[in-house]
């Protein structure tokens, strides 16, 4: 049964995972570079390319060590191809390709965001074939009608920001530290949701797109006429924050699953791992599959599984080095046996 490394490296997580056809996940390490740009309050493009060269080779041998394995009885490498910053893919790219090289087996080069998309197939309550996927990550947010793998029609996406960079940079308003998301969520539990009232913007117009900028830029009106010193204050402003995303997340939910008809609704990426969003989706009454807290994020079991898939399904890449940038997921195609 075959067995793929997977590589992700499109941002500031390297992270390494073994997937095997037969005996499932086999290994999944991560480094977080999150402390290295606090200090910058953002991501270094530079300095994530750097960091995860240093750290990519000895995660690889951690992953093998942890599955017991050589790098003989590797059958693929999967890595990330993009979208993401194009230094940092570069990394992933280079090792991935020539490791592959090296050993004379298929690299698959995946997209991120189908493997955040794939992630539920990691859990053992997994769903079938088609699905909606709503996608939240720091970089996307995406309406997605699953018809099988490879057949992505983009039903929405945020005309600006995505959810999780309204998130970090709302929590930069609040004063909160790097990453900002996580922390917003933590203080937003403490207040009151219903403390201000904020715009859901374009939930008031019929389409399932998104936009996220305006919400930001009320939560900077907002916090001007308020005395933010005090704790209590900030964490109503975060819960008032937080209800909004929620709302609209929810409403285009709501919207895309009577569109579609479709019954089962994956949530995956880093705001999928937010605990009001996913209380919310519950009152959809549609079954809900989310990928376990720490698959929510970036990682490299995402990207070793939808690469086994896209392997085991006849997907082989020639040896060309070639990380984007941009890359739609509308755009992706079905393997060759399927
Ligand atoms: O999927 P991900 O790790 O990276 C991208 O592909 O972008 O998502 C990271 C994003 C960040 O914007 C982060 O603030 C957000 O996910 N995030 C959260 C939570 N955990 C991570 N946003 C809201 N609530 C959370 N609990
Ligand atoms: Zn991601």
């Amino acid at each position: 049964m075959a067995s793929v490394l997977g590589i992700e490296t499109s941002c500031d997580e390297t992270g390494i995972a073994i997937y095997d056809g037969f005996r499932g996940l086999r290994a999944s390490f991560l480094h977080t570079q999150v402390d290295m740009h606090a200090k910058y309050g953002g991501v270094v493009p530079e300095l994530a390319s750097r960091d995860h060269v240093t750290h990519i080779v000895p995660l690889i041998h951690s992953a093998l060590a942890k599955a017991q394995m050589s790098l003989q009885d590797l059958s693929a490498i999967a890595y990330t191809e993009g979208p993401g910053l194009l230094g940092a893919l570069l990394v992933g790219s280079c090792v991935g390709q020539s490791l592959a090289f090296a050993l004379n087996i298929p690299a698959v080069g995946v997209h991120h965001m189908e493997g955040h998309l794939l992630a539920p197939f990691l859990e053992d309550d997994k769903p079938s074939y088609p699905f909606l996927a709503l996608l939240v990550s720091g970089g996307h947010t995406l309406l997605v009608h699953v018809r099988a793998l490879g057949v992505y029609e983009v039903l929405g996406e945020s005309v600006d920001d995505a959810a999780g960079e309204a998130f970090d940079k709302t929590a930069t308003l609040l004063n909160l530290p790097y990453p900002g998301g996580p922390k917003l969520a933590a203080l937003a539990a403490l207040g009151h949701p219903e403390a201000y009232v904020l715009p859901k913007p374009l939930c008031d117009r019929p389409g399932l797109n998104f936009s996220f900028s305006g919400l930001k830029t009320a939560v900077l009106q907002l916090t001007r006429t308020l005395n933010m010193t005090e704790d209590t204050v900030k964490a109503d402003v975060a819960a008032s924050f937080q209800k909004a995303v929620v709302d609209t997340l929810f409403i285009k939910c709501e919207r895309a699953l009577k569109q579609t008809g479709l019954t089962q609704l994956v949530v995956a990426g880093g705001v999928s791992a937010n605990h009001a969003l996913r209380a919310r989706l519950k009152s959809l009454g549609v079954q809900l599959y989310f990928p376990r807290p720490e698959f929510c994020t970036d990682n490299g079991a995402m990207i070793a599984y939808a690469g086994w898939l896209r392997f085991k399904n006849g997907e082989r890449h020639s040896n060309v080095i070639h990380p984007r940038a941009r890359w739609p997921l509308a755009s992706l195609t079905p393997p060759a046996f399927l």
